[in-house]
């Protein structure tokens, strides 16, 4: 068995992907399930603003990342597994990768487009970014709805992702050693 590893920096964006996936989704899903004047009787005005700023910012981020990633991705593709994945491993691995691309690409830009579309200024750290779209509340709403619904794919899709990657650590076949930082 030859364990071959992703690059450092592949290895790095992919633990600080992960931290800021699980920080969004934390503060995403207090969101939705409290809303805006929910938040506020629980942690109070001040610090329910930072956190919707930091939410925004950190968003905001993950697209760049995420846009690094798959740019980094081309020029050092997937190491090759020895011994070879079997084909139903290569398929599902690979579509929850896929997806978990393609998610945390859209998830940032509905994000953005359902924040300019209610009306909000879109915050990077202290910086206010054009909406791209113009206000529309209903479409808002809609944009937002969905947000939410692509966090829940998301969390499900980490929490299946996440078991395999346990499993493969616990059977030391060398698959978590081609990710982790060490
Ligand atoms: C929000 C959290 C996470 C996200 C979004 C995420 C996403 C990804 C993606 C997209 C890849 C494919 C990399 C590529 O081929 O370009 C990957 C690889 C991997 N991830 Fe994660 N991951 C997360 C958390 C975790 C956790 C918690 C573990 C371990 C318990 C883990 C273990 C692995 C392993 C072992 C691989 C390498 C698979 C291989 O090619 O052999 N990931 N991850």
């Amino acid at each position: 068995m030859t364990i071959q590893r992703y690059t450092l920096l592949q290895r790095l964006l992919h633990w600080l992907i992960a931290l800021m996936v699980f920080g969004l989704l934390a503060a995403g899903f207090t969101f939705w399930s409290l809303g805006y004047e929910g938040t506020v009787g629980l942690f109070g005005e001040e610090l329910t603003n930072m956190l919707y700023k930091i939410h925004k910012t950190f968003g905001i981020l993950l697209l760049l990342l995420m846009i690094a990633r798959i740019a980094l991705r081309r020029v050092s593709p997937a190491p090759p597994h020895d011994p070879p994945l079997s084909g139903v491993e290569r398929m599902v691995g690979g579509g929850i990768h896929l997806l978990l691309y393609a998610l945390l690409i859209g998830l940032p830009i509905g994000g953005w487009l359902a924040t300019a579309a209610s009306g909000y200024p879109i915050q990077f750290f202290d910086l206010t970014l054009p909406g791209i779209i113009g206000e529309n509340k209903e479409l808002g709403a809609t944009l937002f709805f969905y947000h939410g619904i692509g966090g829940l794919v998301v969390l499900g899709l980490v929490l299946v992702h996440t078991a395999a990657g346990l499993k493969h650590w616990r059977l030391k076949d060398g698959i978590m050693t081609r990710i982790s930082l060490p």
